[in-house]
């Protein structure tokens, strides 16, 4: 069975913004997957219709076999638990230290009051420092967000949604605001999470050489539908230009160089 069946997915959010449109997608546990495509295509869109971010119009999308569009209030947050998410912007709370953030990441599992005092067990935080010491973040477990590069930040950001336990990672253009060596740092790092932990991992972006080189499989969207779904290896410049149309020119696409590290 795959992880995830999108099937008929279409997002209207007013009469003149059609945002997804009859998209169909199957994701198997494990797999890699970039989505590319234009500014306003739908990419953020998609992501968040998959855990209920946002209510898709009609179609609908089965986790794991259950239809998630279904799901009560109890059943959506025990979903929501096995989904970690990923921020263009981090979305950290800037005040509090490393360590606090990524055991954020066990509220999910929480009742209130666990939640409000901060009251983790010793598995939970022996799993945070783990996953600390994977993400190179060791020197930093005790400083305050807000002091952290962008890069370090996107790590804390990944710590947050590992120590989920997630089956699925949902990124919405997590290297669109680092540079080219915190990018490949955080790229190395989902890429890893895929092919070691086993985690699947569902991502935005808008570098297509990055998708080119990282991925098991790369979607195209345009103008609210998927109009490419195959390996890095099927990709020409062609189908380039049907996602991106006419600013496909100004990309610096590499179509060639999808091996190079
Ligand atoms: N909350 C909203 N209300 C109304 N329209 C929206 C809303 N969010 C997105 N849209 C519209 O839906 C379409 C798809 O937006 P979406 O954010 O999914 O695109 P995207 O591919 O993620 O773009 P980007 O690459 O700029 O992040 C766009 O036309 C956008 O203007
Ligand atoms: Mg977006």
């Amino acid at each position: 069975m795959p992880l995830l069946e999108i099937k008929n997915l279409t997002k209207k959010y007013n009469a003149d913004t059609l945002a997804l449109s009859d998209v169909n997608l199957t994701i198997n546990e494990g797999e890699f997957v970039s989505v590319i495509g234009p500014s306003g295509a739908g990419k953020s869109t998609l992501l968040r219709c998959i855990n209920r971010m946002i209510e898709a119009s009609s179609g609908y999308i089965l986790f794991d076999g259950v239809n998630v569009s279904t799901l009560s209030k109890n059943e959506l947050r025990n979903l929501r638990t096995k989904i970690g998410m990923i921020f263009q912007h981090y979305n950290l709370v800037d005040r509090l230290s490393v360590i606090e953030n990524i055991l954020h990441g066990r509220l999910g599992y929480k009742n209130t009051f666990e939640g409000i005092f901060g009251i983790y067990n010793e598995e939970e935080k022996k799993s945070a420092f783990k996953i600390i010491e994977i993400l190179g973040l060791k020197e930093q477990v005790y400083k305050r967000c807000d002091q952290l590069s962008g890069g370090q930040k996107q790590r804390v950001g990944i710590g947050r949604a590992l120590i989920q336990k997630p089956r699925l990672m949902l990124c919405d253009e997590p290297i669109a605001s680092l540079d080219p060596n915190a990018s490949k740092i955080i790229m190395d790092h989902l890429r890893n999470i895929s092919s070691k932990m086993g985690i699947t991992c569902l991502v935005n972006l808008h570098q297509v050489n990055v998708a080119l080189k990282y991925s098991d499989r790369i979607i195209g969207i345009n103008s609210s539908k998927v109009v490419f779904d195959g390996a890095p290896s099927e990709m020409t410049s062609d189908i380039v230009y049907s996602i991106y149309g006419s600013e496909a020119e100004e990309l610096d696409i590499d179509i060639g160089g999808r091996n190079a590290s």
